[in-house]
C-alpha cells in the first residue's frame, strides 16, 4: 500500500510516483498520488475540449480509492469554470454552498477544492489539475509548488498528445488523399472514385454517414453514400429538390462549406427518408467542376459530438479531388461520344452513298444495257453494227460489275438486309484463302454490326495482300454483353498498326463503341486480330 508522505515528502512522492511514466498512464499515477499526497478524496485532471471550450473532460480522475471513468462536463457552474482566469483557485472550505450546481460537489458532499491551470507554452489555458476533499482544504506553499510543477508537467503531456494526434491525422490525410488522387490518375471509372472519396471521408472525418450529392437544377440526387449503421443507409439514388436538404443547399448555393446543426437536420422541411437518419451534425463542401457547381461532399454524425472546426477545410480537399475525377471523366466520356459521333456519322454516308449508286448510277447502267439490247435486235441485218453494239455491251457489263463492287466496299446493302452472318460469308466468299466461319445468326445493333464488319473485311483484306496464308478464320461469338470478333490467319505474321490505316481505322471504331482491339502477329507465327465490342453501345 501507498502511504501517504509528509509534507516536506511530497514533491518526492509525486515524482516518485509518476517516475518513468507516459500519456495516460502518467495522468493516472498522477491523480493517485496527488489525491493521496492531499489526503484529498477527488483528484483529477482535465482538458478544456478544443472544440468547444465551455466543456471539460477529465485525462483521469481519482475518486473515492480508485479511478473513475472517464466523462466531459459543463464548465459552468462549476469552481473548475474560474481556473482560466487564475493562477490559483482555492476554495477551503464551503465549496458545495458556492457550487450547488456542481454535480460531483453535491452528490459527494465535498467542501474544499484547489486546482491550477495547465498552460500550454503559449500561456494558452489548456485545462487543469485539481483535488476535492470533504473536509477543510488549506494549501500550503509546500503543496501549492508541488501541484505548480506536476501541472507544468501534465501541460507538457497534453501538448505532446494533441501535437501527435494533429501529426497521426495529418499523415492519414495525406494517405487518404493520395489513394484517391492514385484512382483519378489511373482513370478508374468515375464510380469507383466517387465511392472512394466517399469511403475515405467518412473514415478519415471519423463520420457517422457521407454522400455525395449531384446537383441538377434545382434537384440534387445522392449518387454516392456511406453509413456507419446498417440498418440506416444513406438512400443512394434519391433525388428531391435541394430545399429539402441543409448544409449540402448552403454549400451549393454559397459556393463554400456550410454546417448545419440538429434543429435544421431533424425539421420537416428535409426529406423523411433523410431524416430518418437521425443526424445532429452535418458539414458539406460544394464540388466545382469547370467553373459550375456539379454537386457536394456532405458528411454528418449522429451524436451530439461536435465536428471539428477544421472539418470544413478538409472536406474541401477530398472536394477538389472528386471535382478532378469528374472533370477527367466528363472529358473522356465526351472524347468517346464524339468518336461515336463521326464513325456513326462516316457509316451513314456510306450508305447514302451506296444507295445513291444503286438507285442513280446503276438503274441508268441497266438502263442503258436494256436499250443496247434492243438496238442489237433493230441492227440484226448490220453485221458491224452488231460487232459494236455487242462490245459496248459487254463494257456496259463489267462497268456495270465494277459499280456494284465498289458499292459493297462502300456499304454491303447485305449487311443492312441480312445482317452481320450473311455479311461476313459474302465476304468469306471472295477471300483468295479458305475461310472457316463460326458466326451468330441474330441481328444486333447496327453500330455494332457495322463494326464487326469492317473488322472482318478490312483483316481478311490485310490476309490477302500480305499473310501467305494458306487458310483463315472467323469467329464471332456474343458472350454476356460482348461481342468477341476475331479473324486468324496462318501466315508471316508481322502485323503493325503503326504501318498503314486499316488497322488503325479498326482500332478507332471498336475504341468508340467502349470496346477494346488486340492485335498478335509475331513474325513467322501468324495473325490474330480479336475486338471486344459492349453491345449496348
Ligand atoms: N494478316 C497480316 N499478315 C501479315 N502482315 C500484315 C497483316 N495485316 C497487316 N499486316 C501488315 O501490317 C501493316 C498495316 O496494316 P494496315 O491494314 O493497318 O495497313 P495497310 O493494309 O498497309 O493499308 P490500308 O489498310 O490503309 O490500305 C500492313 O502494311 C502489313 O505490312
Ligand atoms: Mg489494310
Amino acid at each position: 500500500m501507498t502511504i501517504a508522505p509528509q509534507d516536506k515528502d511530497l514533491l518526492w512522492f509525486l515524482a516518485e510516483g509518476t517516475a518513468g511514466t507516459v500519456g495516460e498512464e502518467f495522468f493516472q499515477r498522477l491523480v493517485e498520488h496527488t489525491a493521496l499526497a492531499f489526503r484529498a478524496d477527488v483528484a483529477f485532471v482535465a482538458e478544456i475540449v478544443p472544440e468547444d471550450r465551455e466543456y471539460a473532460r477529465f485525462l483521469a480522475c481519482w475518486e473515492g480509492g480508485r479511478l473513475a471513468p472517464s466523462m466531459e462536463y459543463c464548465l459552468e457552474g462549476t469552481p473548475c469554470a474560474e481556473v482560466s482566469e487564475s493562477d490559483l483557485v482555492s476554495y477551503p472550505v464551503g465549496v458545495r454552498e458556492r457550487f450547488p450546481a456542481d454535480d460531483m460537489v453535491i452528490e459527494m458532499g465535498l467542501d474544499g477544492y484547489l486546482a491550477v491551470p495547465l498552460r500550454g507554452f503559449d500561456g494558452n489555458h489548456l485545462g487543469h489539475l485539481g483535488v476535492l476533499s470533504k473536509t477543510p482544504l488549506y494549501p500550503d506553499e509546500e503543496k501549492l509548488a508541488a501541484l505548480r510543477i506536476f501541472a507544468a508537467r501534465a501541460a507538457a503531456e497534453l501538448e505532446g498528445r494533441r501535437h501527435e494526434a494533429r501529426l497521426r491525422s495529418l499523415v492519414d490525410e495525406q494517405a487518404a488523399l493520395r489513394r484517391v488522387a492514385t484512382l483519378v490518375a489511373a482513370e478508374a471509372p468515375q464510380q469507383e472514385v466517387l465511392d472512394a472519396v466517399v469511403h475515405e471521408v467518412a473514415e478519415l472525418l471519423r463520420t457517422d454517414t457521407a454522400g455525395l450529392l449531384r446537383l441538377d437544377g434545382d434537384q440534387v440526387t445522392i449518387v454516392s453514400g456511406k453509413s456507419s449503421d446498417e440498418d440506416a443507409p444513406v438512400p443512394v439514388g434519391l433525388t428531391a429538390h435541394i430545399d429539402r436538404f441543409s448544409a449540402t443547399k448552403d454549400a451549393l448555393l454559397g459556393g463554400r462549406p456550410a454546417r448545419s446543426d440538429a434543429a435544421r437536420l431533424g425539421s420537416d422541411e428535409r426529406t423523411p427518408e433523410l431524416r430518418r437518419l437521425a443526424l445532429q451534425s452535418a458539414v458539406a463542401a460544394p464540388i466545382t467542376v469547370a467553373g459550375r457547381v456539379w454537386g457536394a461532399i456532405a458528411i454528418a454524425r449522429t451524436t451530439q459530438e461536435p465536428m471539428p472546426p477544421t472539418t470544413e477545410t478538409r472536406l474541401g480537399d477530398f472536394a477538389e479531388l472528386a471535382a478532378q475525377a469528374i472533370s477527367n471523366a466528363e472529358a473522356r466520356e465526351q472524347l468517346a461520344a464524339s468518336r461515336a459521333r463521326i464513325v456513326q456519322a462516316g457509316d451513314q454516308e456510306r450508305r447514302r452513298i451506296e444507295r445513291n449508286l444503286h438507285d442513280g448510277a446503276q438503274q441508268r447502267l441497266v438502263a442503258l444495257a436494256l436499250s443496247l439490247r434492243m438496238a442489237q435486235t433493230a441492227l440484226a441485218d448490220d453485221p458491224r453494227a452488231t460487232d459494236l453494239l455487242s462490245q459496248a455491251s459487254g463494257e456496259l457489263q463489267l462497268t456495270l460489275e465494277e459499280l456494284r463492287e465498289l458499292a459493297r466496299g462502300i456499304h454491303p446493302a447485305v449487311l443492312s438486309d441480312r445482317g452481320l452472318a450473311a455479311a461476313v460469308e459474302a465476304l468469306a466468299g471472295r477471300c483468295a484463302v479458305p475461310v472457316d466461319l463460326d458466326l451468330p445468326q441474330e441481328r444486333l445493333a447496327e453500330q455494332v454490326e457495322a463494326t464487326a464488319y469492317y473488322l472482318v473485311a478490312e483483316s481478311l483484306t490485310n490476309v490477302a495482300k500480305y499473310a501467305q496464308a494458306t487458310e483463315a478464320s472467323v469467329s464471332v461469338r456474343r458472350e454476356g454483353d460482348r461481342l468477341h470478333v476475331e479473324v486468324r490467319d496462318d501466315g508471316v505474321g508481322g502485323a503493325d498498326i503503326e504501318a498503314g490505316t486499316g488497322l488503325r481505322g479498326l482500332s478507332d471504331r471498336v475504341e468508340a463503341l467502349h470496346g477494346t482491339l488486340r492485335i498478335e502477329s509475331p513474325a513467322g507465327a501468324g495473325t490474330r486480330v480479336a475486338a471486344s465490342i459492349p453491345l449496348a453501345a
